[in-house]
């Protein structure tokens, strides 16, 4: 693939895609606006490990800004578009609905639309495992209806969904959605339980055990989606109008969860069992079998492998670490615990 735009570069995922694509050879034009959501130190620290590529190009730029789009898509003349940039997170949507409405309504609608003006070849985003809301039935199949997301966050992934069907309806647009089911990995999110429960072990805080523990969740290895994507973005075989999962297939207890990176790290947890939030689902469980069939999908990371590879980067990065911790401690929306 020669030359591809990427949003959310400065993220977790899109940093990780952006680094194999270039490893591969492709031109990446990556566009990220480096909000504070957590650390824009960490975010700042993978933008500068991209720009060591001389094929990698940094834009810093509100994609929900019309004229910066329409700019960028001017100026670079992208091919294909893997947008990943979004606000993320379950639990922020529930305090700051606004950023849902402007980073993933919003700024999707002016990506799509762009990607159809200029003739885009293949518009890939990304979704998430959250759309499945309040099934029950598992795992969770591409077939299953979906119709009850129990949060704003998942309610603008499904939007998505839906706004990428119309433009291929309409337009014939090659458009691919992938759900992600809680990625995890070295340069992740601090957001995210692995991160937060391991700071909080580092510093002797109390960890809030929602659900009494009960939840589960397919962890999926930062590598093995990556492979995942650069697929979508690459077959040949793939109908004008895709959505598929991309999960482990292996779901874990949180409890199992918890013990695992107690035994890596060598730290005890101090946990506190509290119930369930609202907007958290019980169990994410993915089917991969469309997944295997149409991209050659096979997750091989086993979670104690992919949880000893995050310690090993999370103890060989101190002032990162430190610098997240800092801005955590110093911003109400990122205190997780
Ligand atoms: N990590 C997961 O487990 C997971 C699970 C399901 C879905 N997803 C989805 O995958 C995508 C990537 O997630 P991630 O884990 O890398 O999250 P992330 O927060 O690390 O990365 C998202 C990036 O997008 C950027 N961004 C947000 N709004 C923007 C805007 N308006 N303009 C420009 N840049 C903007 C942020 O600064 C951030 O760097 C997101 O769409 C997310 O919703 C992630």
């Amino acid at each position: 693939m020669s030359r591809i735009l990427v949003t959310g570069t400065a993220g977790f995922i899109g940093f990780h895609l952006a680094r194999a694509l270039l490893n591969e050879g492709s031109t990446v034009i990556g566009i990220d606006n480096f909000n504070p959501y957590y650390s824009p130190e960490l975010k700042v620290a993978r933008d500068e490990i991209l720009r060591k590529n001389k094929k990698f190009v940094s834009v810093n730029a509100d994609i929900s800004n019309l004229a910066l789009v329409e700019t960028i898509f001017r100026d670079y003349k992208p091919e294909v578009i893997c947008h990943l940039a979004a606000q993320a997170g379950v639990r922020y949507s529930l305090k700051n609905p606004y950023a849902y409405e402007k980073s993933n309504v919003q700024a999707f609608v002016n990506m799509i639309e762009q990607a159809r003006i200029n003739s885009v070849e293949r518009f890939v985003y990304a979704s998430s495992s959250s759309v499945y809301g309040g099934n029950t039935k598992l795992p969770y199949s591409e077939e299953d209806r979906v119709e009850t997301p129990v949060s704003l966050y998942a309610a603008t992934k499904r939007s998505n969904e839906l706004i990428a069907y119309t433009y291929t309806h309409l337009w014939n647009m090659q458009t691919i959605g992938l759900r992600f089911f809680t990625v995890y990995g070295t340069w992740g999110r601090p957001d995210m339980a692995y991160w937060s429960f391991m700071e909080a072990m580092q510093h002797g805080v109390p960890i809030k055990v929602f659900n009494y523990g009960k939840n589960q969740r397919d962890f999926t290895f930062i590598d093995d989606v990556v492979n995942g994507v650069i697929s979508a973005l690459m077959r040949k075989n793939l109908d004008q109008y895709e959505i598929i999962n991309l999960g482990n297939n292996k779901p874990v207890g949180l409890m199992e969860f918890i013990s695992t990176l107690e035994d890596l790290s060598g730290l005890k947890a101090i946990k506190e069992m509290v119930p369930a939030q609202p907007g958290d689902v019980i169990a994410t469980y993915a089917s991969i079998d469309k997944a295997s069939a149409k991209l050659g999908f096979k997750p091989s990371t086993l979670l104690g492998e992919g949880l000893q590879s995050f310690v090993r980067w999370y103890k060989d990065h101190p002032s990162i670490v430190e610098a997240v911790r800092k801005f955590r401690l110093s911003n109400i929306n990122s205190q997780v615990f």
